[in-house]
């Protein structure tokens, strides 16, 4: 594992050139997005070099992590939503290859890990993390082996995502993500972090035992991770 420590623009700033490092070598590269309010400042960095044409998203395929159970691409709260709106419409990405899992067609999810595989597998998979270790939406205890699956959110979750939603009722109770197995076949992981709030799940997770109750922790098993964080995140290493 690598660790990138700086303050949150240069944090946006060096994990955006790792992209425009990618893309220059390897332009049709298969790429794995995350939401949350962490990548903003990247998606926007990405979105202002495309704008100035030092990186292009053109020939690019990407697979999302996550997606609310029960939301349509169109409900604002939705992950399609997010990503059309913070990254998609902002970069010259062709959308028809842009694919987040569907949260009215449960039964598709067991296919998103044979659409990932068929175009290549994901060459650098972004990832947050949650206050309870979850990465995607694999909440604690979720088994080594899972692929692309429906999940039940924990209270804490719902809870942490109820701040973009208008009530806790309305956040929903379950998602389909990428289980822990299809994000470890990522050839490589880049995992961002931001803030005193997400101080104790960073030392938890990276320098702590490997478990599945810390699920971030099985990143230390992978070849080839790299961990973004601000010196907030980055306090108690
Ligand atoms: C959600 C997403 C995760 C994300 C997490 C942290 O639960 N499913 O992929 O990492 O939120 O979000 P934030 O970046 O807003 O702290």
């Amino acid at each position: 594992m690598k660790f990138i420590i700086d303050t949150e623009e240069n944090i946006a700033k060096k994990a955006a050139q790792r992209y425009v490092e990618l893309l220059s070598r390897n332009p049709d590269a298969v790429l794995g997005f995350a939401t949350g309010s962490t990548p903003l400042g990247l998606y926007a960095e990405l979105a202002r070099l495309c704008g100035e044409g030092k990186v292009s998203f053109r020939d690019v395929t990407s697979f999302n992590l996550d997606e609310y159970a029960g939301l349509d691409g169109s409900h604002d709260q939705s992950y399609r939503y997010f990503m059309n709106h913070n990254l998609f419409e902002h970069i010259d990405i062709d959308v028809s290859r842009t694919h987040v899992p569907s949260g009215l067609d449960i039964a598709a999810a067991e296919a998103y890990d044979k659409a990932i595989e068929e175009a290549g597998g994901i060459e650098l998979q972004l990832l947050g993390i949650g206050n309870n270790g979850h990465i995607g939406f694999n909440e604690p205890g979720t088994p080594l082996d899972s692929i692309t699956h429906l999940v039940d959110l924990t209270e804490m979750t719902r809870k942490a995502n109820a701040r973009f939603f208008t009530s806790l009722d309305e956040v929903p109770t379950q998602a389909v993500t990428m289980g822990i197995k299809t994000v470890m076949n990522a050839r490589s992981i880049m995992l961002m972090a931001l803030g005193k709030g997400k101080a104790d799940i960073v030392k938890a997770s990276f320098t702590g035992p490997v478990t599945t109750l810390v699920p971030a922790s099985i990143l230390q098993l992978h070849p080839s991770v790299e961990i973004y964080l601000d010196y907030d995140a980055a306090s108690l290493l």
